[in-house]
């Protein structure tokens, strides 16, 4: 028997529950907890209304390490799935060690006071999880998760040495409002406002925050869309395990609408992540600003179109040059009338249970902090198929990443 205990009951909380309860043979008990027990009770009656299975529910904080262990101990489940925030992976890995129980999340931890995301704080919990025979699974979500693991597929059966990656992610779906963000807004703001930076050489570029940009070919109906250069963190694992690569790159679309609506908040101040004193007390300005966007996940019931997301590779077979697309398209409403929820949050929650399901199974168990690119791609690509991210890879005509070069 194998039970699950997830963290966050938020857009992709939902989705995770969800998946999970299709797949009674592996996840034979599933437990919800998040900061709010409402959120999990809402998620429970979806799941019981669509699947028939009853998930259990519960109240954690999950920044408070002693109260999530008494919760561990309390639920002894195999594995913990962290879809809650950036800023609780590292008590949860604690808590994890703590109570023997294997883990898995979507997103590298980030502190509070500086927008700054990167692996190394996770990474040294290496030895830690090796000692205990545990395995940690980083950034097993769509972007980080599955892209890495199209460029280990494409690694282990397309090329022979790869030289760039360029991963671009397209939402060409539209939610009807004037402005929101696809996942959580403080995350989501926070990331997209950094500089960008790219890895050239051994070495990483660093350039004014969407400064680069261009025009790209979407596949299946999508057309051209405007990509800009972001840092993203799969960037950082993938500059380490793929052996050789020259460059690396990740490109995501925005709209003018989004843009211009970005630009506003910035200059008024309103995605300051330091405190200011307003009336008497400290207000967070990105928080106070998430309170008055829209909840990502109610966007869902309204979303129309698709997303693309997928891995645009270039190297050598056989000793001739060749490009790959791998990629992975969706449509917010198959999403809605799946799960309940947005594309966003499906194509994150629908790797998260594949990346669980493997551990599971002992397919993707070994001790340590691991990357998703660091296993056997072939069962994960499998699986996105059976489980509602279907995967094609095209040798595209010439011209089609111009561009990119
Ligand atoms: N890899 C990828 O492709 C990818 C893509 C998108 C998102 N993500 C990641 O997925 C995660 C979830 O995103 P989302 O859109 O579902 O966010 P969300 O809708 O804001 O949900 C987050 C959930 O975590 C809960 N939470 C926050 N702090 C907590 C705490 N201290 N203890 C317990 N629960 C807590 C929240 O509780 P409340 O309801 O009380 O606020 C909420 O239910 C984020 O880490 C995000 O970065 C990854």
């Amino acid at each position: 028997m194998n039970r699950v205990l997830i963290i966050g009951a938020g857009g992709v909380g939902n989705v995770v529950a969800h998946k999970c309860a299709q797949v009674k043979r592996v996840f034979s008990d599933i437990w919800l907890a998040s900061r709010t027990q409402a959120k999990c009770e809402q998620i429970r009656r979806d799941v019981r209304r669509i699947t028939g299975r009853t998930l259990s529910i519960a109240q954690v904080d999950a920044d408070n390490v002693a109260e999530t262990v008494r919760l561990i101990r309390r639920v002894r489940p195999n594995l913990v799935i962290n879809v809650a925030l950036p800023y609780q992976d590292l008590s949860l890995m604690d808590a994890c060690l703590a109570t023997g129980v294997h883990y898995l999340d979507t997103a590298n931890y980030e502190p509070r006071d500086e927008a700054k995301f990167c692996y190394k704080w996770q990474w040294a919990y290496r030895r830690r999880f090796t000692e205990a025979g545990l395995t940690a699974l980083l950034g097993c979500g769509f972007d980080p998760g599955v892209t890495n693991v199209f460029c280990s597929h494409a690694a282990t059966h397309l090329f022979d040495s790869i030289d760039t990656v360029d991963i671009v992610d397209a939402n060409a779906g539209s939610h009807g409002h004037a402005f929101a963000t696809n996942f959580n807004p403080e995350i989501n703001i926070r990331e997209i406002t950094q500089r960008g930076k790219y890895f050239e050489k051994g070495k990483w570029v660093v350039i004014p925050a969407m400064s680069l940009h261009h025009s790209f070919h979407f596949p299946e109906g999508i057309g051209p869309k405007e990509i800009y250069l972001l840092y993203h963190e799969e960037l950082e694992s993938l500059a380490r395990n793929i052996k050789g690569v020259k460059r690396l790159r990740f490109w995501m679309t925005f709209s003018e609408n989004y843009l211009t609506h970005l630009r506003v908040l910035q200059n008024v101040g309103m995605t300051r992540i330091d405190p200011v004193t307003y009336q008497g007390r400290d207000i967070v300005p990105i928080q106070f600003l998430k309170a008055l966007l829209p909840d990502p996940a109610s966007l869902a019931k309204t979303y129309s179109g698709k997303t693309c997301i997928g891995c645009v590779i270039e190297g050598t077979r056989n000793g001739k040059r060749r490009t790959c697309f791998v990629y992975n398209i969706c449509d917010h409403a198959a999403c809605y009338r799946e799960v309940n929820a947005q594309a966003i949050s499906y194509t994150t929650g629908v790797p998260a249970m594949i990346g669980a399901m493997l551990m599971l199974t002992g397919q993707w168990l070994k001790p340590g902090v691991w990357n998703t690119e660091e296993f056997n791609p072939d069962p994960f690509m499998a699986a996105l198929n059976t489980h509602g991210l279907p995967w094609k890879e095209t040798l595209p005509k010439k011209g089609f990443t111009g561009f990119l070069r």
